[in-house]
């Protein structure tokens, strides 16, 4: 980031207090943090007993064999035991837990914890029919419909461990995290509704079997698919089976099975600083509590809340905000099958209106694109049963923090900055709204019981006022057990860099201002950030390779006004350009085939080299000041001074 924006961003000085009624009757009060802080396990096991345990713990953190820390050690819990059975067992089972909003107007349903508690529960027995064991692998690639969810909690009451792919996803990035973790299950659907039209899901599916290693063929025993589109699919009667044909049959009675508390619940796959995705591994006992603990704190849940997470199950947010967190919690929330303009610009305040939504959680580029449309829209909408609207993904710019306080949150609504990663699991860094006078831009403070630090190069703790980098400085509940078969990775990634503290390093930059709160920079690490979504450099780098007139690729984020940051690439191409061109349409649409649209370069540049050191790096750095358009910063390590000139007269396609 810009240092000017920087500088702008400690002077902000606008401070916007918890509403007095709110703070009065908020579930988390200002004794928390001190509570936490004298006796952090003691917290975290109070934490954990708002859920439901079949054993209890022995031993709240186990930190002998560091940094692979286990929680909650040797006590048992089934983790959709406690996001749906005990709800309906404590007499709250004709509470609605989704309010259901498909795309096309007037596509609803309303489940309540009782039925989900049936469906879940017919799931898991037609899975487990089909052979899913404990430990087995399945994934998940779905649109946003209940069974999504249903799918999951079926998993997690068997003790299988589900992967759950963005449906926006390439047929190959799906084969590579099957690949990776060796599903024997995938659960699909035939399409899902988008902008208006179904779009199909399945046929990506079939293509990622047949892309799956050679040693991995035929691993996959079964594909489940639900009906939701009704359009045609290919159907192999050896593999595939319809949804409706073994769960609707199932019977609705299942027992879950205690599981340990380390038991892993999921692999979420993100994106790191090299081309093959992190499977980043949660386990149960300390994910759920964690989950839940922070749901319920940050979002001040009470009773007759009705909650809306706009993310896609596909990520973590999810995971965490739409799945376990409110579930656990016994919540009521609205689940949303499409964009967020469709059929009409209003949809979302539209949703909110109708459900009296009172408490929202979405993305700053969400925000900002409203934002570009003016404030008649949200206006024209009844949103006044808002309380607290939450944001999270990158970070927000104090523009759009106001317009969303003001425009959609009528100047009443604490904002909830919350930063938190896959790897994370949940919220470390939020503003409480009942306790912290929030500033505009920044996630201000640490979850009581969690401990943050922004430290230089060597570690130490900068002052205020100074920045440097983010670290988690004691274990949490909700963190990473390791990447999914990669140990080495786990550490190295993590907990090398500041071995000596012991500190979780988490990739971004942070600065302090003048009272120690703290502001969330972005990466500082070749991982991008557009539109809230995780992107590695060096994916789309391989990705741009793979094409056969590509001889070489380097890919920047350049900052972007409306998406945080956008995918910019430079290429080499293996022959002249003049004898292919649109080439660079060509190979930004190779990308969105092999990654997924979200990862397709807004620009690309035909390039005759790329700027390199003596050593052969390539400096990314110069052609991120290309991008954006700067002063071009310091090009003495380089092979050849002049090529960074060159790039820069030229003209780069928007793609
Ligand atoms: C990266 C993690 C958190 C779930 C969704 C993204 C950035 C996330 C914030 C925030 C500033 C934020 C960081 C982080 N980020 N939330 N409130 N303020 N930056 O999860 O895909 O794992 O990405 O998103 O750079 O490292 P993810």
């Amino acid at each position: 980031m810009a240092h000017e924006t920087i500088s702008n961003l400690l002077h902000e000085e606008r401070r916007f207090a918890p509403p007095a009624a709110l703070a009065a009757e908020a579930n988390v009060k200002a004794e928390a943090y001190a509570r936490a802080a004298s006796d952090r396990e003691a917290f975290w096991a109070e934490a954990a007993d708002r859920l439901t345990w079949t054993k209890r713990w022995d031993r709240v953190l186990d930190d002998d064999n560091a940094p692979f820390f286990k929680w909650f050690v040797g006590g048992e819990l089934n983790a959709a035991y406690n996001c749906v059975d005990r709800h309906v067992e404590a007499g709250n089972g004709d509470r609605v837990a989704i309010h259901w909003v498909g795309e096309p107007l007037e596509d609803r349903r309303d489940i309540t914890y009782a039925q989900l508690k049936d469906e879940v529960s017919r799931a898991a027995n037609a899975i487990e029919e089909l052979g899913v064991e404990r430990g087995d692998r399945v994934a998940i690639y779905m649109p946003m419909i209940p069974e999504a969810v249903v799918a999951m909690l079926a998993c997690a009451r068997l003790g299988a461990v589900h992967t759950v792919v963005f449906g926006g996803f390439s047929s190959d990035a799906l084969a590579t995290r099957i690949d990776d973790c060796q599903a024997k299950l995938v659960i699909t659907s035939d399409g899902g509704y988008r902008r208006g039209s179904a779009s199909a899901l399945k046929p990506a599916v079939d293509e990622a079997l047949i892309k799956l290693d050679n040693a991995n063929r035929g691993l996959v025993e079964n594909v489940l698919v639900v009906r939701r589109t009704g359009q045609d699919v290919a159907w192999n009667g050896d593999v595939d089976i319809w949804w409706h044909d073994v769960v609707d049959h199932a019977s609705e009675i299942h027992v879950p099975q205690p599981m340990d508390a380390e038991q892993p619940l999921y692999v979420m796959y993100t994106s790191g600083t090299t081309g093959k995705p992190k499977g980043i591994l949660h386990t149960t006992g300390g994910y759920l509590a964690q989950a839940a603990y922070t749901h319920w704190a940050q979002f001040d849940l009470k009773a007759d809340d009705v909650y809306w997470c706009t993310a896609d199950i596909g990520w973590v947010t999810g995971h965490s905000y739409i799945v376990y967190g409110p579930l656990a919690n016994g919540a009521t929330q609205v689940l949303y099958e499409g964009t967020p303009d469709s059929p009409e610009r209003g949809r979302w305040w539209k949703i909110i209106e109708d459900h009296k939504v009172t408490k929202f959680y979405t993305a700053p580029t969400a925000i900002r694109s409203f934002m570009k449309q003016g404030s008649a829209v949200p206006d024209s909408y009844d949103l006044s049963s808002l309380r607290i609207l939450g944001s999270v993904g990158e970070p927000i710019n104090p523009e759009a923090y106001v317009w969303y306080r003001d425009t959609i949150g009528g100047g009443r609504t604490p904002i909830i900055d919350t930063w938190w990663q896959t790897e994370t699991g949940a919220t470390l860094m939020t503003p409480l709204p009942g306790v912290t006078s929030g500033k505009p831009g920044s996630a201000m403070l640490a979850v009581p019981g969690v401990d943050v630090d922004v430290v230089d190069e060597d570690g130490t703790p900068v002052g205020n006022g100074e920045g440097g980098y983010l670290v988690v400085t004691s274990p949490w509940p909700s963190m990473l057990r390791t990447l999914w078969r990669d140990d080495d990775r786990y550490v190295d990634t993590y907990w090398s860099k500041y071995a000596a503290q012991g500190y979780y390093f988490a990739g971004d930059g942070a600065k302090k201002d003048e009272d120690g709160d703290i502001w969330v920079l972005g990466r500082v690490d070749d991982v991008m950030n557009v539109s809230g979504h995780r992107l590695s450099t060096t994916e789309i780098e391989s990705a741009l390779v793979s094409h056969p007139r590509v001889a070489e690729a380097a890919v920047v984020g350049a900052s972007d006004p409306d998406t945080g940051q956008a995918v910019v690439a430079y290429v080499i191409l293996r022959e002249s350009p003049e004898s292919v061109e649109g080439i660079e349409k060509e190979l930004a649409n190779h990308v969105r085939t092999v990654i997924g649209p979200i990862a397709k370069p807004r620009d690309l540049m035909i390039v005759p080299e790329l700027p390199k050191t003596r050593s052969g790096k390539i400096m990314r750095r110069l052609l991120r000041d290309v991008a954006e358009g700067r002063q071009v910063g310091d090009t003495t390590t380089l092979m050849d001074a002049d090529i960074v000139s060159k790039i820069a007269a030229g003209q780069a396609t928007s793609t």
